[in-house]
Order: C-alpha cells, then sequence, then structure tokens
C-alpha cells in the first residue's frame, strides 16, 4: 500500500539542522496494525505526519499503491488525503465553532456530499462511537474521551483505507483509552490499515506490528500476528539500543 524509501527529514534551525528523520524505509501492507514508539524527539510525529501526506520529506521517496506521490500536484495530494486517510490527530483538534454533528459532516461538505447523505452518515458515525446523545455539543461542551470519539467519528467520514492516530488515547483515563483502542482494532479487523503512535506500551500492545524510532531512525521492527502483551511492548518500548 504505502512504501518509503530512504526519507530523510531536516529542518534547519539557525545553523543547526535537526534530522528529525535520517533514512526511513518502511513498507505498509493493506490491512496492518502498525505501532510506532520510541523516545519523545525520536520523528514519530515528523513520520506521521509525511506517511500522511501531511508533509513531505527533504528526501527520498514516497509510493502510494506503487505510485511515487512526489510527482502529483499538491491538489491531487489533497484529493488523496481527504479520500482515503483519517486522522486521529492532537493537533487536528475539532472545530470550536462547530457542533460534534458538524464536525463530523466536514470531510464530507470538501467531498460534496450531498446534505441529507452526509448528515445521515455523521449521525450514524456518531452513534458507532456512542455519542447520539451529544449531537449538538459543541466541543467545548465535551469531556477530553467525547472529543476524541467525535475525532474518530470523523476520521471515519469518507472511509478511509487507513487511518493515521497520534497518540490517540493521550489525556483519556484507562478505560476511556480501552474503549477506543477496542474500536479502532474492530475497525482493523473490518479492513482499516491503522497506524498508531503512542508512548503507552498498553496502547502499543494491540498493535500487529511494532517499529520503534531512534534519533530519527528505524532500530526495530517486529511484525507478529499475535497481540503483545504490554510487558514485551514495555521492553521494545523503553530499551536502549
Ligand atoms: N518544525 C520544526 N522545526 C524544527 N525542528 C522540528 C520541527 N518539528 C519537529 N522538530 C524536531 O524534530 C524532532 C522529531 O520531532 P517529532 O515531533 O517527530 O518527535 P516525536 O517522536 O513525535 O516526539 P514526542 O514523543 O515528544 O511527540 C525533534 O527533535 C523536534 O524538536
Ligand atoms: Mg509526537
Amino acid at each position: 500500500m504505502i512504501r518509503l524509501e530512504n526519507i530523510v527529514k531536516h529542518y534547519a534551525l539557525g545553523n543547526n539542522i535537526v534530522k528529525a528523520l535520517d533514512g526511513v524505509s518502511l513498507v505498509i501492507e493493506r490491512n496492518e496494525f502498525i505501532s510506532i514508539m520510541g523516545p519523545s524527539g525520536s520523528g514519530k510525529s515528523t513520520l506521521l505526519h509525511i506517511l500522511g501526506c501531511l508533509d513531505t520529506a527533504t528526501s527520498g521517496s514516497y509510493y502510494l499503491e506503487d505510485v511515487d506521490i512526489s510527482h502529483l500536484s499538491d491538489k491531487e495530494i489533497a484529493r488523496i488525503r481527504n479520500q482515503h486517510f483519517g486522522f486521529v490527530f492532537q493537533a487536528y483538534n475539532l472545530l470550536p465553532e462547530l457542533t460534534a454533528l458538524e464536525n463530523v459532516e466536514l470531510p464530507m461538505i470538501y467531498k460534496r456530499t450531498p446534505t441529507k447523505e452526509r448528515r445521515q452518515k455523521a449521525e450514524y458515525l456518531l452513534e458507532k462511537v456512542e455519542l447520539t446523545h451529544r449531537l449538538t455539543h459543541y466541543p467545548s461542551q465535551l469531556s477530553g474521551g467525547e472529543q476524541q470519539r467525535v475525532a474518530i467519528a470523523r476520521a471515519l467520514a469518507n472511509d478511509p483505507t487507513l487511518i493515521l492516530a497520534d497518540e490517540p488515547t493521550g489525556n483519556l483515563p484507562s478505560e476511556h483509552g480501552e474503549e477506543i483502542m477496542e474500536m479502532l482494532c474492530q475497525l482493523n479487523e473490518e479492513g482499516t490499515t491503522l497506524i498508531v503512535v503512542t508512548h503507552d506500551p498498553k496502547v502499543g500492545s494491540y498493535a500487529k506490528k511494532l517499529i520503534r524510532l531512534r534519533d530519527g531512525k528505524i532500530v526495530y521492527e517486529d511484525n507478529i500476528t499475535e497481540r503483545f502483551s504490554s510487558e514485551y511492548v514495555s521492553n521494545i518500548a523503553t530499551q536502549t539500543v
């Protein structure tokens, strides 16, 4: 589905260059469930942004279904992003002036889905995340967990083939975190590809594949189909390589 070849992402800061990603090569197959772990500053969010075509690499190649996307226009990339990718990012917050329902409708407005159809779909998705009783609430009137569930419903609006999540359970009480992970697992079982960045070994243990980054490089990659134990994930997440 996605192939990265030797992706480098540098940021120039005065005379310094920060190597946020330093030669990352990675293949993501359809229906994978990958957890990206590693210390703060190791490049996890940068990698997720590049995978989601929200940012471009300094060098290296990105192939989506064997097409090198660096040759596509910004408009075409935006179209791919809106039609195929769903984002659950903290920086990609809900719009405060829109209700829960309107926030979920938004990606479908961009896609020009007819009004009635998009309203029904938004209601259906909010029902799926158990928020039927909060349709007309604004984000400030929702708890953190509820906001995150709205963000998941919004990420699902255009039936994405790939969901990218950055700390999807961050700052949530553990019972809500588990709920959200169960929901993501369910989607993965239904065929959605998932890439989740997390610090939390419990969250990482839901994945089928673990990737550990350090200093902008992949230092560990393991593909096991059994669910990892959180102790195992914790060891991988914290070991010094
Ligand atoms: N816009 C930017 N300009 C300069 N440096 C940046 C920029 N964005 C990120 N960096 C640097 O790139 C490195 C990787 O950042 P990134 O956000 O990918 O880390 P991370 O692994 O997601 O960390 P965290 O776990 O704290 O979220 C960090 O050292 C960061 O300071
Ligand atoms: Mg980050």
